[in-house]
């Protein structure tokens, strides 16, 4: 790339940066930067939207100011304060991490690509957006705005899967040595308010005269659109146990696998539905279960859940081992957000 286009675009991107640029909790002046709450912000972004993350990154950085503090914490108050943000490895991760810095970096983040890498659920987009954003070092930063920009400013027609090393090697010429940190939120800001998916507005962007989309009429076909493949359904029966003392009856999933160390009511083997028994319904107790009517629906990363629900009343809570909570405390329980879809179902389907 031309040595004048890679100025000359960050600085055009800075100025509009200094305009136009999103008031979020995590940015902050130079003087306040503060590597801790980068990460944790970082973290949350991935595969979660701005909106959302906002309250959860207040939340998290309240509880646990500091890393060392966070080091200190246990897995379940962190699933807890994690709970109905998704992806829960991300939770588990920053566990992990906070106790390897705190005892192997002194609390403090490390400032280099080799050493970011290697903590756990830091992988080449954190480790870029750390190093920019936290320490105004130049780095390649590529999230999926960034991509979008890079592709469509260079006039990209491969599937962006086939071009990986091209769009690496472009983002760290196009990083400028200086406010690193801001170009790179300039970009995000870029991709999510002007340089959209579908119908950018191209009469607004700061940089269209470096876009080769934008001056061949292209910017609705690149990025090229792939063929998703099917997502997968499974099916399960979900098990809402109402006590003779009027209480739900909920349990920990385990640490390992999906909505780890979280909160849920019991449910059978989430099945793929081809595969789906037929079998009688294995119940957790004895009793008089009944059907509630409709089914629950639930989009994870790679598979879709159905859950059937069934319930039953007036069962004695010493038969089951886990935790009973009153109705009225269960809105405000630490629940995935799967299990908040639950309860609402069968409130509003019973006269419970
Ligand atoms: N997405 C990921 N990181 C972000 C950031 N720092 N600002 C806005 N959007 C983001």
């Amino acid at each position: 790339m031309k040595v004048s286009i890679k100025d000359n675009l960050s600085k055009k991107m800075l100025l509009w940066y200094d305009k136009n640029k999103r008031d979020l909790p995590w940015r902050k002046s130079k003087k306040d930067l503060n590597p801790y709450q980068t990460w944790i912000s970082e973290i949350m972004l991935q595969q979660t939207t701005v909106e959302a993350v906002i309250p959860y990154f207040h939340k998290f950085t309240a509880k646990w100011p500091t890393i060392k503090k966070l080091s200190e914490s246990n897995i379940e108050e962190i699933m807890d304060a994690w709970s109905g943000l998704g992806y829960y490895s991300r939770a588990k991760n920053i566990h992990k991490a906070a106790k390897i810095i705190t005892k192997e970096y002194n609390d403090q983040i490390p400032n280099n690509y080799d050493e970011l890498i290697k903590l756990p659920g830091i992988g080449p987009y954190t480790a870029g957006a750390i190093l920019t954003i936290a320490y105004d070092k130049k780095a390649s930063v590529i999230d999926s705005n960034i991509e979008r920009i890079i592709l469509r400013i260079q006039g990209i027609k491969k599937p962006k899967d086939k071009v990986k090393k091209e769009l690496i090697k472009i983002s760290e010429e196009l990083c400028p040595d200086i406010r690193s940190g801001d170009y790179v939120q300039a970009m995000m800001d870029l991709g999510s308010a002007i340089c959209k998916p579908n119908n950018p507005k191209c009469n607004l962007c700061p940089i269209k005269k470096f876009c080769y989309s934008y001056k061949n009429n292209l910017t609705n076909l690149i990025p090229i659109k792939k063929t998703r493949k099917p997502i997968k359904i499974r099916k399960a029966r979900l098990f809402w146990i109402v006590s003779n003392q009027n209480r739900i009856f909920l349990r920990r999933r385990p640490l390992t696998g999906l909505l780890p160390g979280m909160l849920e009511f019991p449910s059978s083997d989430w099945i793929i539905k081809s595969k789906e028994s037929k079998k009688e319904i294995l119940f957790p107790i004895k009793g008089n279960w009944k059907p509630i009517t409709g089914n629950v629906m639930h989009t994870f990363s790679h598979f879709q859940l159905s859950l059937k629900i069934y319930i039953c009343r007036d069962v004695n809570e010493k038969k089951l081992e886990g935790i009973w909570k009153k109705e009225n405390d269960i809105p405000n329980l630490h629940l995935p957000s799967l299990m908040k879809k639950v309860y609402k179902h069968v409130f509003s389907n019973t006269n419970n």
